[in-house]
């Protein structure tokens, strides 16, 4: 072959594998913290009713908030130290528009006020008072989100009143969600009542974009569970997006994040679970201590994993 068009050629097969590298999209796939089987599946079908992954990780948050059963998200979710069950959530899609609110009582899903917020009005945050005021404008009802379960176990805690957190509670805690649609496009979501029993007032990580849930459609995304103070402080899901976008795979970003919290905060009696998916639809997934697990839903199949962690 002549230089020049052997040099043609290989700009062309150069040029196909680019525009079919930007072609490329992923099988749509949903994942979760924790054991979150019924959240995932719902999500899932979300997805494939309607394509979206936003509608995937707001469908699947849904499951949690509305389980009494589930002390660490909405209904049923452990009250603070006065009693009161306070929710914070966010959710973020794949144009980078965010919204959450902090402090919400009584409204059932607070993701879904999170994405009004973020659909509705100019802002990314509502908290407290506004938060539900705004809920209520929306029509969302107000509801008592302390079940009986939930109030023994804060009585029973009032009787010593310690300020322990809890690795690992029940194998749960805050859900956290990122999904791939059916145009491949990335979504996260992220719900919680909380840490158990904590300050009247406190906010953890749950509504901070950037902390619990972030996306780039450019990238992929990441969320996260466990001690809200340390992933606000290192601001974790930001940090794992920006990992992956130097090149990083979703399990080492979801590592090196974790290491950034582990070295810098030398107290490692907690718990910080990270996930992370790329625009392939690869995905990792990290913690501080061993336990966390993480739920996957994909070709319609769905399946907990053990996720590996920095303490053995
Ligand atoms: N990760 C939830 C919280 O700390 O509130």
């Amino acid at each position: 072959m002549r230089r020049r068009t052997f040099l043609q050629s290989t700009t062309l097969l150069g040029l196909a594998a680019t525009n079919q590298q930007k072609n490329f999209v992923p099988e749509p796939v949903i994942i979760a913290t924790w054991k979150n089987e019924k959240g995932t599946k719902a999500g899932w079908d979300k997805i494939m009713q309607t394509g979206k992954a936003l509608d995937g990780v707001e469908a699947g948050a849904w499951v949690p908030e509305a389980d009494p059963n589930e002390t660490t998200v909405g209904y049923g979710g452990y009250p603070d130290r006065d009693g009161h069950v306070t929710l914070d959530a966010c959710i973020m899609d794949h144009l980078g528009n965010a919204g959450s609110v902090t402090f919400l009582e009584g409204i059932m899903h607070p993701i879904s006020v999170a994405r009004a917020v973020m659909e509705k009005t100019p802002h990314v945050m509502l908290s407290g008072a506004g938060a539900l005021q705004f809920a209520l404008e929306q029509g969302f009802k107000k509801e008592n989100l302390l079940t009986e379960k939930s109030k023994k176990a804060w009585e029973e805690w009032k009787k010593v009143a310690k300020y322990e957190p809890k690795v690992n509670i029940e194998r749960h805690d805050t859900i956290g969600l990122l999904a791939l649609g059916k145009a491949g496009e990335i979504a996260g979501a992220c719900s919680t009542s909380g840490m158990a029993f904590k300050m009247h007032g406190r906010v953890g990580d749950s509504p901070i974009i950037g902390g619990a849930v972030y996306c780039d459609d450019e990238v992929g995304g990441a969320c996260a569970t466990g001690l809200g103070e340390f992933v606000m402080k290192t601001l974790g899901s930001f940090l794992i997006v920006e990992f992956m976008r130097q090149g990083k795979s979703p399990q080492q970003a979801c590592e090196d994040a974790i290491m950034r919290i582990v070295k810098r905060y030398k107290y490692q009696e907690f718990q910080v679970g990270y996930l992370a998916i790329n625009k392939k639809g690869e995905y990792g997934a990290y913690a501080i201590q061993k336990g966390f697990n993480f739920t996957i839903t994909k070709h319609g199949v769905t399946q907990v994993i053990e996720s590996a962690s920095y303490m053995s």
